[in-house]
């Protein structure tokens, strides 16, 4: 929904003070949103964590997709005035179909091969991420335009949305894991590594122990944000109330799990509803 599509009852004034829908297979999304909390404070988020569906990496386009349009006419059925796909895998799957179908601003992520492309100085950047992700014509298609200079290495790596799912995510618990996709990427000379699943950002410190310092960790959760107030902005949909603004938390999945999750992983608790979605 932009401003032209608001019936005459809802004014621009009032679609401004409308939240911001944000969702992923699960916690993935919750880096961003964190990062859209901090830059945008008067804003209201709704973010949904289709739980009881992750992981999305291992589903069908047609599955994602799916699930997509459910999460996205939930949230519009909130009255969302912009949604975010805080997920690479249903942002390279599905994003085009939802920009289609719904008239509201979408504003996706992906991969950040444009970043890495320009910082790398062996001329080697690897890429985690989902397999859907990876074999997506959407990756392929963004690889082809912004990484064809550089030589990009992949790697699936699906253990890593599992171990953050069960907040397993000290040097610890992870690492394992971590070395098992980190170390052919560095064996093959990237001194530069994408994490192209927005789960990936919660291990962000036990990723960048285990490549060391000669390698560069690019992730996105910043740039999205900032996406998200240049989309607002542009749509004059920013919110200029004041604070404190409230953030709506939804699974489909486990409500304790997710109490448990949001209790771990967002900074201001005492400002959070948790519900089933
Ligand atoms: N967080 C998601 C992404 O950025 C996907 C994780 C999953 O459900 O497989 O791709």
């Amino acid at each position: 929904m932009n401003a032209e599509s608001v019936p005459l009852s809802l004014s621009v004034k009032s679609l401004n003070h409308t939240p911001i829908g944000i969702f992923d297979s699960g916690i993935g999304g919750l880096p961003i949103a964190q990062k859209v909390r901090e830059l945008l404070p008067s804003e209201d988020i709704i973010y949904v964590a289709d739980t009881a569906f992750a992981p999305y990496g291992e589903k069908s386009e047609a599955e994602i997709l799916q699930r997509a349009i459910q999460v996205v006419e939930f949230l519009l059925s909130k009255n969302v005035k912009a949604i975010v796909v805080a997920c690479n895998t249903a942002t390279m799957v599905a994003i085009k179909t939802l920009r289609e179908r719904y008239d509201v601003p979408f504003i996706g992520v992906e991969p950040g091969v444009k970043p890495a492309a320009i910082h790398t100085k062996t001329g080697v950047i690897g890429v985690l991420a989902t397999e859907k992700t990876l074999s997506s014509h959407a990756f392929d298609a963004l690889a082809k335009r912004v990484a064809g200079n550089v030589q990009m290495e992949i790697q699936p790596s699906p253990k890593l949305v599992h171990l953050v799912e069960n907040l397993q995510l000290d040097f610890d618990q992870a690492h394992k894991a971590v070395r098992e996709y980190v170390e052919p990427l560095m064996i093959k000379g990237a001194d530069t590594i994408i994490l192209g699943c927005t789960h990936f950002a919660h291990l962000t410190p036990v990723i960048e122990q285990v490549a060391g310092s000669p390698v560069t960790v690019i992730s996105t959760e910043l740039a999205v944000a900032k996406e998200v107030q240049r989309r607002l902005d542009l749509e004059k949909l920013l919110c200029v109330a004041t604070l404190p603004a409230m953030n709506r938390f939804y699974t489909s999945g486990d409500l304790d799990l997710y109490r448990k999750q949001i209790a771990h992983l967002w900074q201001d608790v005492e400002t959070v509803g948790i519900y089933q979605f």
